[in-house]
């Protein structure tokens, strides 16, 4: 790489002289992100690797040149010894008009990054839009740490012929260690074509699953932030079996009337912390099902959409375990649900030590509920007697207003009861100003503080 070429040059330079240049990077606007890249030691890339397209050349970062003390230059040394390629879409013969396919440079520039021993950063430049058909970026990669600056707009090839292959996803990293995707650039599902041939928009159609438009499939170490992803196919990212991840500043926004668009979905995985997300969606803001535990999610904004959900779970006698499960301060405003807990009769295992806190309703239509009787078939669900046990869940300082009467719904499993069902300091009012109601079936709640309204005796 011509990179690597600059670097050594530079290195010489470095070397040969007494008075040299202070590294200045810092002084341009991605500061933030170097200081939260610390946090994740992701931070080698603090001479501005991605900022490369706005500088005329490599040399720029270095500007303002001042003595350097020896720790600095062996500092300097440091960082440049642990060598970064960059792989840039458009050397790959990205067009990024918005209506070349870009696939294949897409997927050649991933076989060249996943492929090097070197940490790769690899740029999809700003200010273009890049049409792009399923794309499977798949590991596992020699590179110690692939950083994705995502700037500009990916977006879905909207010929459903393209997905023949795998309908159920666009965008899918697969088995990639310690991989960031970031940049503030716009993932776009381009999902219209999808949603009106739902069977949920259009009755005459059969039902079937369209895809979800960023996936990560047993990735670990993740760090996916700052990116925008709208008008998915379906649901518009899911985690599934990853370990170890950091969403955060994720903008997901899609009409209220499309179908099945979760904004995050997250199953089986482990230790994810999603915050300082804002969701507008048609489906769940977030939807945490099976497998899934040490889940926290903090500083959501959500609506419209069909609120926080945990589940559903135990669909079709599936066995189902969530647990250690934290959502604190979010604000969700005219959805159709708050935190919710979703199952089905007929399933088993069980929902547990699960925390809901801080969270303001605005005109909610159930915004606590608890529903073991879910049923999101066209056929009547029957009466089963197996279900998920919901145990320990804490609601916590939840106030705000509910668009319905019922503004706590607990409506637990006959067989199985809730247990440890904890209201603290919750108030909920109707919207229009009459009196909220509490409808409480199969559980003993305990209330703490000031509660209301309160399940009747
Ligand atoms: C990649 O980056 C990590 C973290 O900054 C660093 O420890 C490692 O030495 C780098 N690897 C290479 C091959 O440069």
């Amino acid at each position: 790489m011509g990179l690597e070429k600059h670097i050594s040059t530079f290195l010489i330079v470095l070397l040969s002289l007494n008075s040299i240049c202070t590294v200045n990077s810092m002084d341009h606007a991605d500061d933030r992100d170097l200081v939260e890249d610390h946090d994740h030691h992701y931070s080698q890339q603090e001479y501005g690797t991605y900022g490369f397209e706005a500088y005329p050349s490599y040399f720029r970062p270095f500007e303002g040149i001042k003595n350097l003390d020896n720790s600095a230059r062996t500092m300097i040394f440091r960082r440049l010894a642990a060598s970064i390629k960059t792989i840039n879409v458009l050397s790959f013969g990205a067009k990024g008009d918005g209506s070349t396919d870009d696939t294949k440079a897409f997927e050649n520039a991933w076989e060249e990054a996943c492929s090097s021993s070197e940490n790769v950063t690899f740029i999809v430049p700003q200010s273009r839009s890049y049409l792009l058909k399923p794309l499977r970026f798949s590991g596992p990669c020699n590179s110690n740490i692939i950083k994705m600056e995502i700037g500009g707009t990916l977006i879905a090839s909207d010929d459903r012929s393209d997905y023949k292959k795998d309908k159920r996803h666009w965008l899918r990293f697969d088995s990639v260690e310690n991989l960031v995707v970031e940049g503030g650039g716009t993932i776009d599902g381009n999902g219209n074509v999808w949603w009106q041939n739902s069977c949920k928009i259009n009755k005459n159609k059969p039902c079937k699953d369209a895809p979800t438009a960023l996936t990560f499939y047993k990735c670990t170490d993740l760090v996916v932030k700052n990116l925008k992803i709208q008008n998915a196919q379906q649901i518009h990212v899911s985690f599934e079996r990853c370990k170890s991840v950091e969403a955060s500043k994720l903008v997901v926004n899609s009409p209220e009337n499309s179908p099945n668009t979760d904004g995050i979905h997250i199953t089986a995985t482990q230790d994810i912390h999603v915050s300082t997300c804002t969701i507008a969606t048609g489906d769940d803001c977030i939807s945490i099902v099976s497998g899934s535990k040490k889940v926290r999610a903090s500083d959501i904004t959500c609506g419209p959409g069909h609120g926080i959900s945990i589940g559903s779970l135990g669909s079709g006698n599936s066995e189902a375990h969530v647990s250690d499960v934290v959502v604190n301060r979010a604000k969700l405003s005219g959805t159709t649900n708050g935190v919710r807990i979703k199952t089905w009769q007929g399933g088993s295992g069980s929902a547990n030590n699960i925390g809901f806190k801080n969270i303001e309703m605005e005109n909610v239509k159930n915004p606590i509920i608890i529903d073991q009787n879910y049923c999101d078939q066209d056929e009547p669900c029957q009466d089963q007697s197996s279900a998920v046990q919901v145990k320990n869940v804490v609601y916590e300082n939840i106030q705000g207003t509910s668009a319905s009467t019922v503004a706590i719904d607990l409506e637990c499993s006959k067989s199985y009861p809730c247990q440890g069902i904890v209201l603290e300091n919750v108030n909920l009012e109707a919207a229009n100003g009459g009196n909220s109601e509490a409808v409480c079936k199969n559980v003993d709640v305990q209330n703490s503080g000031n509660v209301s309204p309160v399940c009747p005796n």
